[in-house]
């Protein structure tokens, strides 16, 4: 199946409607995902990036009904995860000679992942190739977006951004472009997508977007490598990238626990009472991490203020539920949120503690020591965890 993009450029890639977990099981996908590849027919022919390795034969058959494989010039690799690289190998050995263009750092992980002598030809920032019709394709590294060789492809006269990973969203659908789709729908993949894959590289996505701001090219459509393609409004996604990469914030505390027997979520349930006594405008959400999905709190801790973190001690410690959680989160490098924890317990009582050590090397702002309930929270407990409600009301207003 192609699609057509604009004047001579097509999608030729996979919408993978039953992917609900992605990079292993790290990312789920409750909405699918695609794999976008671009094919440009002007004097020469490109194509750019492939898809996972599961569709490479459909891909490579699919490309044949459209072209002899033999008149591709250039394969464009703006990343070596095998999320798009994963056909290479098939297509590659139709086509063992055609240049692949990509980053210094992208010959490395598609050596690495294929182990293939194949005709890498590198670019940097501000190379171009001549593709014919008096078109190029411009360059721009996107080290670090989200792997260090990762890249861009800008596609002059018909100013197209081919973005890769950036600006894209795990999101299948059929109707391709951002005009199309539930608006709704569309940007809750996308922050959650942020969230999840960008946040560690925040600082670098500001820097990165205004230097290609001040490049001054005109850019008519973004086109990434999952999800739909920003033809309405492109600009409207890299403003809010601007926007997520300021240590962004929503008024908004979420509360993240486990339990075991229900003494640490009543002691969430008052805690968040207390918020919201002392601070109705503020949106307090409440997620029991054995029972959500581990994806879906990380977006909700995006756009929290503060977080609080909940576990019953168990062997000295934590749920192992919490600990995922925690580990997660640590890689993520949060700025500028506050947290704190609490948590039940029968005999030794660490948990609080242990949260507490776990969020303050994650680089939150602890607001406190924690607190701790013995046994099920009786009315004084239940009182006591109002009232940290409200004093956290108060540190965060
Ligand atoms: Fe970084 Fe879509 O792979």
């Amino acid at each position: 199946m192609k699609v057509n993009i604009k004047n001579n450029v097509d999608w030729v890639g996979k919408i993978d409607w039953e992917l609900r977990k992605f990079h292993g099981d790290e990312y789920s996908t409750h909405k699918g995902s695609s794999y976008n590849s671009y094919m440009i027919r002007e004097g020469k022919t490109v194509l750019i990036d492939t898809v996972w390795k599961p569709f490479d034969k459909e891909f490579v058959e699919n490309l044949k009904k459209e072209i002899d494989l033999k008149s591709i010039d250039y394969v464009i690799a703006n990343h070596g995860e095998i999320d798009h690289s994963g056909a290479l190998p098939e297509l590659m050995r139709h086509i063992p000679d055609t240049p692949i263009i990509c980053t210094a750092n992208a010959v490395k992980s598609l050596t690495g992942h294929y182990h293939q002598g194949w005709n890498f030809q590198t670019v940097k920032t501000g190379d171009s190739i001549d593709i014919g019709n008096g078109k190029k394709l411009a360059f721009v590294e996107m080290t670090m977006l989200h792997w260090p060789d990762s890249m861009a492809t800008y596609l002059t006269g018909d100013n197209i951004l081919f973005s890769n990973d950036a600006f894209g969203q795990h999101y299948a659908s059929e109707y391709f472009f951002n005009d199309l789709v539930d608006q709704s729908e569309l940007m809750n993949e996308c922050i959650k997508y942020y969230a999840n894959i960008l946040t560690p590289f925040s600082a670098l996505v500001e820097k990165k977007i205004n230097e290609v701001l001040a490049m001054n090219i005109p850019i008519d459509i973004i086109a990434p490598s999952h999800g739909v393609i920003w033809r309405e409004d492109p600009v409207q996604i890299v403003t809010q990238y601007m926007e997520w990469a300021k240590a962004y914030q929503e008024n908004q505390i979420t509360l993240i626990y486990d339990t075991m027997w229900d003494g640490t979520r009543i002691m969430a349930e008052h805690i968040a009472k207390g918020i919201r006594k002392k601070d109705p405008d503020v949106n307090v959400k409440l997620f029991n991490v054995s029972k959500s999905d581990k994806n879906d709190i990380i977006t909700e801790v995006f756009r929290s203020k503060a977080i609080l973190t909940g576990s019953p001690t168990i062997g000295k410690g934590i749920t192992s539920g919490m600990a995922g959680l925690m580990e997660e989160i640590k890689g993520l490098s949060f700025k500028k949120k506050k947290a704190a924890a609490f948590g039940t317990y029968g005999w030794s009582g660490e948990s609080p503690a242990v949260l507490s050590e776990w969020l303050k090397k994650s680089g939150f702002e602890l607001l406190n020591e924690g607190i701790r309930a013995l046994w099920n929270p009786d009315e004084e407990a239940r009182i006591k965890c109002l009232a940290f409600g409200k004093e956290v009301a108060q540190k965060t207003h």
